[in-house]
C-alpha cells in the first residue's frame, strides 16, 4: 500500500479536522502518500481531491466542521457515481479509503467494498453516537457539552421566570444526546424514542410539582422522539400552564471539538492507518469498553440498541 485517501462524509461532527490531521500525519509517517478528498463521495466522483502534507493540515486541531468539507451525496447510491468514483480511484492509484463518518457513510463504504474491492476503513464520527458495536464516536462528547452548556443557560431564565421549557436536541433516531444532557443538566424530564413515554405521567409529574412548590421544569426531547413545539402545546393543553420552547439544532454540531473528542479522534486516526497497513478492511474504528475497537461495516450499520433504562430512572429518580 502506498497511496491512501482520507473523506468526510454524511453530517460534520467536531473531531472530523484532528482526525484528518491524524491520518496524514501518521500516514506520512508510515511512508504512504496521503490525498484528501473534497466534499465525501461528490469529490470522488467529480475527480475533486488533491494530495495532503503535514502543512495542509496545520492549525486544525482545534477547529470545528471539517476542512475537506462535507455531503450527503445522492449520485453515490446509483451504479453510475459509484463506477465514477471507481474510475477515480484507480486513475489516481488509491490502495486505500479512510471514511470518515456515521453509519449512512459506513453503508454506502461497505457497498463501495463489494462491489470494488478497495479497501474501506471507517473513523466513527457523529454526534449521534448510533454506530452499533461501539461505545462512544468523535463528536458526541461536544456536541453533549454544548448541549449541556445551552440547557444551564436555559435553566437560569427557568428559574428566574419559574417557567416549563421544552428543550429539543439532535440524535436523529437515537435518543443518546437526550439522555445523557438530560441526566447532566438536571432535567426534569426527558422523552427519547427508545422508551415509550406516558403524557399523563409527564403533565401528572408537572402539575404535583406546582403544589409543592416546583415551578420551573426542563424537559428535554429527542428529535427522534417528537417535536418540541409538539411536546410543549400538550403540556400547555394538559396543564394549563405556560411553556417556552428551544430547538438547539445545527448548533451541536460546530464549535471547538473538547479534548475527549479530539484525542479519539487522533488516536482514531494513527489505528485506521495501521489498520490499511495491516491489510484489514470493511471496519469501522471507535471506542468501546475504554479501548480503540474495530467493528465490521456490517455490524456497524445495524440498529444500535441502547442499554438505558437505569440511565433513564436515573433522571427520573432524581428529578
Ligand atoms: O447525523 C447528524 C445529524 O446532525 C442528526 O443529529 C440530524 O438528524 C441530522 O444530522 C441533520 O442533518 P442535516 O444537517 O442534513 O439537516
Amino acid at each position: 500500500m502506498k497511496k491512501i485517501a482520507v473523506l468526510t462524509t454524511g453530517g460534520d461532527a467536531p473531531g472530523m479536522n484532528p482526525a484528518i490531521r491524524s491520518v496524514v500525519r501518521y500516514g506520512i509517517g508510515r511512508g504512504l502518500e496521503v490525498m484528501g478528498v473534497f466534499r465525501g463521495w461528490w469529490g470522488l466522483i467529480n475527480e475533486e481531491l488533491k494530495v495532503l502534507s503535514h502543512r495542509s493540515v496545520s492549525g486544525i486541531i482545534g477547529q470545528g466542521g471539517t476542512i475537506l468539507k462535507t455531503a450527503r451525496c445522492v449520485e453515490f447510491r446509483s451504479r453510475e457515481g459509484q463506477d465514477r468514483a471507481y474510475e477515480t480511484i484507480k486513475k489516481n492509484n488509491i490502495d486505500g479509503l479512510v471514511v470518515i463518518g456515521g453509519n449512512g457513510s459506513f453503508t454506502a463504504a461497505h457497498e463501495f467494498y463489494k462491489q470494488y474491492g478497495i479497501p474501506c476503513v471507517g473513523i466513527a464520527a457523529s454526534i449521534d453516537n448510533d454506530v452499533n458495536g461501539l461505545d462512544y464516536t468523535v463528536g458526541t462528547d461536544t456536541a453533549i457539552n454544548t448541549a449541556l452548556d445551552a440547557i444551564d443557560k436555559i435553566r437560569d431564565t427557568a428559574t428566574s421566570m419559574e417557567r416549563i421549557f421544552v428543550v429539543e436536541v439532535m440524535g436523529r433516531g437515537s435518543g443518546f444526546i437526550a439522555l445523557t444532557v438530560a441526566l447532566a443538566g438536571g432535567c426534569e424530564d426527558v422523552i427519547i424514542p427508545e422508551i415509550k413515554v406516558d403524557m399523563e405521567n409527564v403533565c401528572h409529574d408537572i402539575v404535583h410539582g406546582n403544589l409543592i412548590g416546583k415551578m420551573s421544569w426542563i424537559v428535554v426531547v429527542a428529535e427522534g422522539a417528537g417535536k418540541a413545539d409538539d411536546v410543549a402545546n400538550k403540556i400547555t393543553e394538559m396543564t394549563g400552564l405556560e411553556t417556552r420552547t428551544v430547538v438547539l439544532g445545527h448548533v451541536q454540531r460546530g464549535g471547538r471539538p473538547t479534548a475527549v473528542s479530539r484525542d479519539l479522534a487522533l488516536n482514531l486516526g494513527r489505528a485506521a492507518v495501521d489498520c490499511l497497513l495491516a491489510g484489514k478492511k470493511d471496519i469501522a474504528l471507535g471506542m468501546a469498553s475504554g479501548k480503540i475497537a474495530e467493528v465490521a461495516f456490517e455490524t456497524a450499520i445495524m440498529k444500535k440498541e441502547l442499554k438505558i433504562e437505569q440511565f433513564y430512572k436515573l433522571v427520573k429518580n432524581l428529578t
